[in-house]
C-alpha cells in the first residue's frame, strides 16, 4: 500500500533549546519573512512564544538563529514544510480529552441530531483529521435522522492532504476502542483507514482562521487547541466571528484548557466547562 502520512511532530525539543532575547525589530522582520514565505501572519501570534519556538527550532536544525533558518528555508522545500509544521503544531489524536466528548454527545450533539432535520458542523483547525473523524464516528453512533455535514479546515495544505488520506498508524489509533476500529476502519497491516461512509461525512478545505471569512451557518463549531499562540485581540476577534457563524442556539466547543475571557463581549454565553452558546 501507499506510504501513509507522517504523524505530527512533538513540540518539546524546540521548547527547551537556548534562545536569544526577544527583539521587537527582529520579530517584525521575522513576521515579514514568514508572511512572504509561509503565508502566516505572526503579528497575530504571541511574540514571546513564537520567538522561543522559532529560534529553538533553528538550533535543533543545526542553525545559529532564525535568520539562518529563514535563509535556508527559502531554498529548501522540506525545511520550509517542517518550519510550517512547527509553527502550526499539528499534534492531535482521536477523542482528545475523552470526557469533554462525552459531555458534547450528551448535552449538545444528541439533542441537535434528534431535533433538527439537518446539522452542520465545523472542525476549525482540524490537523490530520482526528477531530472531524471523531465527530463523524459520534454522529454515526447516535444514529439520529438528521442529515449531517462536517466541514474540516486547516491552514496547512500538507496537513490537509494527510487528513484526506484518512489512514493512521497503529500508535495514532490509541483513542479508538476495538469496537470502533471494527465498525469504522479498514485494517491493512499496521495501518487503519477510515471507512468510506465516515469519509463521506467530512469535507476538508484550506482556511486561515486569522484571514479568511468564516463559512456559515453552523450548529456546532469545534476549535480546539488551535488558538494557543494567538494574541488576546486575535482570539477575541475570532470568537466574535465564530459567534456570527453560529446559528442562534449553536455551540462553540473549545479545548480542555481554553476559556473565553470576556464572554459577553464576543456575543456568546457559557454552556458548560469548555462550551459556549450563541444566545437564541
Ligand atoms: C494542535 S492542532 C489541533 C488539532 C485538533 N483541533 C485537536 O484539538 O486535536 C492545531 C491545528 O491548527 C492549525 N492552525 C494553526 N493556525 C491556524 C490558522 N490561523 N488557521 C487555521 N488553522 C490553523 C494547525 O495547522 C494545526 O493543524
Amino acid at each position: 500500500m501507499e506510504t501513509p502520512p507522517r504523524p505530527g511532530r512533538p513540540i518539546l525539543p524546540y521548547a527547551f533549546a537556548p534562545v536569544p532575547e526577544l527583539d521587537t525589530d527582529a520579530y517584525d522582520r521575522l513576521a515579514r519573512e514568514v508572511r512572504g514565505m509561509l503565508g502566516i501572519d505572526l503579528k497575530q501570534y504571541r511574540p514571546a512564544q513564537v520567538w522561543r519556538r522559532v529560534n529553538g527550532f533553528a538550533v535543533a536544525r543545526g542553525l545559529p538563529d532564525w535568520d539562518a533558518l529563514v535563509a535556508r528555508a527559502r531554498d529548501d522545500a522540506s525545511l520550509r514544510q517542517a518550519f510550517l509544521d512547527m509553527l502550526t503544531i499539528n499534534v492531535s489524536e482521536f477523542f482528545r480529552n475523552a470526557e469533554a466528548w462525552d459531555v458534547l454527545v450528551d448535552r449538545h450533539l444528541k439533542p441537535m441530531l434528534q431535533s433538527q432535520p439537518s446539522v452542520r458542523i465545523w472542525s476549525a483547525g482540524c490537523s490530520l483529521g482526528f477531530e472531524p473523524f471523531t465527530l463523524a464516528m459520534l454522529v454515526q453512533e447516535i444514529a439520529a435522522p438528521a442529515k449531517v455535514r462536517i466541514l474540516a479546515t486547516d491552514l496547512d495544505e500538507t496537513t490537509l492532504a494527510r487528513a484526506r488520506f484518512a489512514t493512521y498508524a497503529g500508535p495514532q489509533m490509541a483513542g479508538v476502542s476495538e469496537a470502533r476500529r471494527a465498525r469504522f476502519f479498514r485494517r491493512d497491516g499496521d495501518y487503519w483507514t477510515v471507512n468510506s461512509e465516515l469519509q463521506a461525512l467530512v469535507t476538508f478545505r484550506r482556511h486561515d482562521l486569522l484571514a479568511d471569512p468564516c463559512h456559515k451557518p453552523f450548529d456546532l463549531i469545534c476549535c480546539r487547541n488551535v488558538v494557543i499562540y494567538f494574541t488576546e485581540p486575535a482570539k477575541a476577534e475570532l470568537y466574535r466571528r465564530f459567534c456570527d457563524a453560529l446559528r442562534p442556539g449553536g455551540i462553540l466547543f473549545l479545548g480542555a484548557t481554553e476559556t473565553i475571557q470576556n464572554i459577553r463581549s464576543v456575543g456568546l454565553e457559557r454552556a458548560g466547562l469548555t462550551f459556549y452558546r450563541r444566545p437564541v
